[in-house]
């Protein structure tokens, strides 16, 4: 598994900061509140957010530092939020989950190219008929699109629910959020 870097920065509460006000501003218009998996939650900055919003949220790291914070929050604010140290590289997208959330875990450089491009094609894959998975990307041509291409590739038709930018007040940055429904799977 990959080592826990992130314990240091966790260090600092909140490093991330607030979620994108394109994110609050799709989960708090989407429903059901449904049950959501996030992938890499880190210090919980969305899962808490959408505990809050009434999601019932899973949050899987490798950070047990974030995942303390996480889940001291959630307990003390009562939410159904709950984190688990894991490995998202090979944590299984059951069909308990509606939604499958992915918030700066691709970056698609070279050395990671291989491993973030079989690691989203099994969540697509796993990832039950009618659900979503929600993807927020740094901003980049060439990303984004990998990413559609690797997504549209696979034999799955996808709804797109939402193929847009958000900014990211806190590093003066813009993030691609594709969030989209799996419709079919014709081609497997
Ligand atoms: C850039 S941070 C994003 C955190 C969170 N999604 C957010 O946006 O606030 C990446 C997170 O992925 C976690 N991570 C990296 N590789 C992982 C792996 N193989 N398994 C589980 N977590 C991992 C790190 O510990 C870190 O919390």
């Amino acid at each position: 598994m990959t080592k826990p870097v992130y314990d240091k920065h966790y260090k600092k509460q909140n490093y991330f900061g607030e979620p994108y006000p394109g994110l609050v501003k799709f989960f708090k218009e989407y429903e059901p509140k449904c049950n959501v998996l996030d992938l890499g939650c880190g210090q919980g900055r969305d899962a808490l957010f959408l505990g809050r919003l009434g999601y019932k949220v899973k949050g899987i790291d490798i950070s047990s530092v974030g995942l303390d914070q996480m889940n001291q929050i959630a307990n003390d604010d009562n939410l159904d939020v709950i984190g688990e140290v894991g490995d998202v590289y090979t944590y299984p997208v059951s069909t308990e989950y509606d939604l499958i959330l992915l918030d700066s875990m691709l970056h698609f450089y070279k050395g990671d190219l291989e491993e973030e491009t079989n690691f989203i094609k099994r969540i697509a894959l796993e990832l039950k008929v009618e659900g979503v998975l929600a993807n927020f990307m740094i901003k980049g041509a060439k990303r984004e699109k990998h990413l559609k291409s690797v997504l549209n590739g696979i034999g799955i038709d996808w709804e797109v629910l939402c193929d847009d930018y958000t900014e990211y007040p806190e590093s003066n940055a813009q993030f691609h959020m594709y969030i989209i429904k799996k419709i079919t799977v014709s081609n497997l």
